[in-house]
Order: C-alpha cells, then structure tokens, then sequence
C-alpha cells in the first residue's frame, strides 16, 4: 500500500534554550514523509504529560536519549504498516501503547513529535497545508494574537512573580494590523525601560526582562508604552496577564517574592479582581493554583464579564479536567498546548470540550519553542480563536507570526480575522 508507514525517524534537536529535544519523521511508501518537534515548558502543570528526560550531568539532566530510543524502537514497531492516511488511529495507538494518562512510559515529549509528524504526513498525502487538512472544508478565522511584552516568572529567573504580559488588539481588523500596533508597543517598551535605566535584554520567551520593583509596577509600564507608541489602552489596546500562579503556590500560600508578601487564597482573588478593576486587562490565566477550584469559581463569577479567565496548569489540555471547570463554573477559557496533551488527537479533544461550553480557546507555544510552526496550523485549522507564542522577538516566536501573516495574505478576501469573536460567550465587549 502506498500510503503505509515505512519508517519512523527519531533524531536529537536542540530547542530556543539550547536543550536537546525530540524530532520524529515518519515516511510512507511513496516518498511523502512528514515531521513534528516536541517544544518543552519551564512552567509546566502537575498532571500534563511527561517530558521524559535522561536525567544525570550531561546537557543538566535534558538529555533525551531515552526518549529517542522509545520513537526507534516500541513506537516504530507498533506504527509500521499502518495507514499513513489515518492520524487518528496513529494517536490511538500511541494512546494504548502507552497506557498511563500522562504517557509516563513512552514520554509525552516523544509521543507529541509523532503524533505531529503523524498529522502532518497525512497532509502532506494529500497535498495540502496541515491547517486545511485540519479545517476539512469548515470556514476558519484567523487568530487573535496574544503576545509577550515583558517576561516574568519562571522565564526571568522569578525576577517578578507574574510570568507573562501580554497584549491583545482585537480591533485590528487582521493579523497583520495587530502585529504592526505590537511591534511599535514592543519598541516602546523597550524604549522606556532603557531611559528608565532597566533594560537588561529579555526573558525565555523574548520579552523584555523585568527589572521592576513590584509587579504592579510592571503594569503600569506596560499602559505607557501602549500610550507612548500612541495606542490608546483600554480602547484599542488591552492587557493580557498570565499569573502561572501554581508556580508560586505552596499549598497554602501565594508567596509573591519580588514584594515579600505570602497571600492566602482570599487575598490572591482580591489582588487579581483589583488589578482587573484598575488596569484595561482582557484575559487572565491561571490566575489561582492547579487545586484551588472552590476559589477560581469564585473569581471567574466576579471577572467572567469583563475577562476572559485562562486555565493552562489548571486544565493541562486535558477533556476530563475541562469538562469538571466546566461542570463547576470555573474559567472561561482553554489554553491547548500539544505536548501537555502528548498526541493531538487529545488535545482536540480538550478544545472541543471548552468550545461546546461557547468558552474561547487559545493554541499556545511553550517557552522551550524551535522554528517549528505547526502550532499556526493548529490555531487556524481547529478555528482556536486565539493564538499565544511569546514576545514579537526571537526567531522561534517570530516563525510563528511570519506564518500567520503569510497565510492571512494566502487567504485573501476570504480571511477573516478573528478579532472580539475570539472571545467567550460570557463575555461583554468592553463600550
Ligand atoms: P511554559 O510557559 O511553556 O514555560 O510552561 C508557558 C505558559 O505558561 O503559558
Ligand atoms: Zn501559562
């Protein structure tokens, strides 16, 4: 059969932090062959899937040989024959030859490399770009970008507790309008951190590193320089915050280091509502830790109209764990990564979940990224709504925009930016 998996390729990368990772290639009979790379998290959720590493001196334990020697051997053996046409039974059989959740014995770094060199294969069968393949005739909108203006948290040494701020341009009627604005609100802020006397060049992602004295301060920032390239905030510009908080979260307290102040759960929900209140803020993710369910109801009641609340760690783009947010009234949006998932047959399965709740949904890059853009792909062909890569520097974050704006102006007359639609149901459109 022509379109059967002859071969299954396993070879060591190296990511934008210049660690090792997983790249698979899987050929078929007829020459077509296809490829995935696995992108790795600094701060990643409990429950996510396994980033199998070699752990001991070599490369700080990042080695990933073990990894490489599950693609070479039991997943090779198990995927050769089979229909390269059929990502879904690819995923299937990752999926049982596994068998834990979290794909604790073939590792989450090796099954997502797969089950991307998978999908793209099939489309590459077919002869056509990953997202048309994945969009299989539906209309599709482009994504509204989220994108990193200053890094924190586990990206900047913990320099300030919250992990990324964002901006958001949902009026911009395309993709390429919401870069242009980034760009010039990047630059800005570069600018006044730089007359400020606290540029100190950027975070993992390619944000500008926080020099701050307080996370508030950080905020603040960011509102001049939307102001200073000329934007006004709140109307044509918002803020996008991703708290991480389960990363500073003890089981008790939220220990906020860079203020020296430990929050119970009660006065965290007060400091995240107040600066929702007091600064033009659209989305906030993770804005509690992984377990504090009882408390995230409780803020994405009193926030759900006037933000969008995130779940990453909380809901690690798993279906089950979105589904009990969903049951419970937490949150209103699904953050899907693809390697917490481990196969993207899963991490689908986690946006369908969160789309039939009318929650919006975000495809998101990890810190640890390589010049890989399938996830541009994703984020156009499952209609995400929302895509989040990082800042609007380094080649591996700016890959992904480039795609984006190739494909938008690939589309022609028939893109369609996703702009306000991006948002949850639940959401009031600020007047
Ligand atoms: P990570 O962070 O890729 O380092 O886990 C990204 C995020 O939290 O959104
Ligand atoms: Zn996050």
């Amino acid at each position: 059969m022509r379109a059967a998996i002859s071969g299954v390729v396993a070879r060591q990368i190296w990511d934008s932090r210049g660690r090792p990772t997983v790249e698979a290639e899987i050929h078929l009979q007829n020459g077509v062959w296809g490829r995935g790379i696995a992108p790795c998290g600094a701060s990643r959720g409990r429950f996510e899937a396994i980033d199998l590493r070699d752990g001991g001196g070599k490369f700080g334990g990042f080695g990933v040989t073990r990894a490489l020697g599950n693609v070479r051997g039991p997943i090779s053996v198990a995927l050769e024959g089979m229909d390269g046409r059929d990502p879904v039974a690819v995923d299937r059989r990752l999926e049982e030859l596994d068998g834990t959740p979290q794909f604790g014995r073939l590792g989450g770094n090796a099954a997502v490399a797969v089950s991307l060199a998978a999908w793209q294969v099939a489309a590459a069968y077919e002869g056509i770009a990953l997202w048309r393949y994945l969009a299989q005739g539906r209309a599709v909108r482009l994504p509204l970008p989220e994108i990193q203006i200053f890094g924190g948290g586990a990206h900047a040494g913990r320099r300030i507790d919250i992990q990324d701020l964002m901006v958001m341009v949902p009026g911009a009627g395309s993709v390429r309008a919401a870069l242009e604005t980034t760009a010039e609100i990047y630059r800005a802020a570069g600018r006044l951190m730089e007359d400020a006397g606290k540029l100190a060049g950027t975070a993992d992602e390619g944000g500008w590193w926080p020099l701050f004295g307080s996370n508030e301060e950080a905020l603040e920032m960011l509102v001049r320089a939307i102001e200073m390239a000329g934007f006004r905030p709140g109307e044509e510009v918002f803020i996008s915050l991703d708290i991480a908080a389960s990363e500073f979260f003890d089981g008790k307290h939220y220990r906020l280091t860079l203020e020296d102040r430990d929050l119970d759960s009660g006065e965290m929900e007060a400091l995240i509502e107040g600066w929702a209140r007091r600064f033009p803020i659209l989305s906030i993710e993770d804005p509690l830790a992984e377990e504090e369910m009882a408390p995230m109801v409780r803020l994405s009641q009193r926030l759900c109209s006037r933000a969008q609340i995130v779940g990453d760690d909380f809901l690690v783009s798993d279906a089950a764990r979105v589904e009990k947010a969903v049951q419970a009234g937490a949150l209103s949006a699904a953050l899907i990564k693809i390697n917490q998932a481990g196969t993207l047959s899963r991490a689908k399965r986690a946006l369908d979940v969160a789309k039939a709740a009318d929650w919006a949904t975000i495809v998101s890059a990890r810190s640890g990224e390589t010049e890989d853009i399938a996830i541009t792909d994703l984020a156009v062909g499952w209609d995400a709504g929302q895509l989040k890569v990082g800042s609007f520097a380094r080649g591996e974050r700016m890959a992904k925009w480039n795609a984006l704006l190739r494909l938008e102006e690939e589309m022609g007359d028939a893109a369609c930016f996703a702009g306000w639609s991006a948002f949850p149901k639940s959401f009031g459109k600020p007047q």
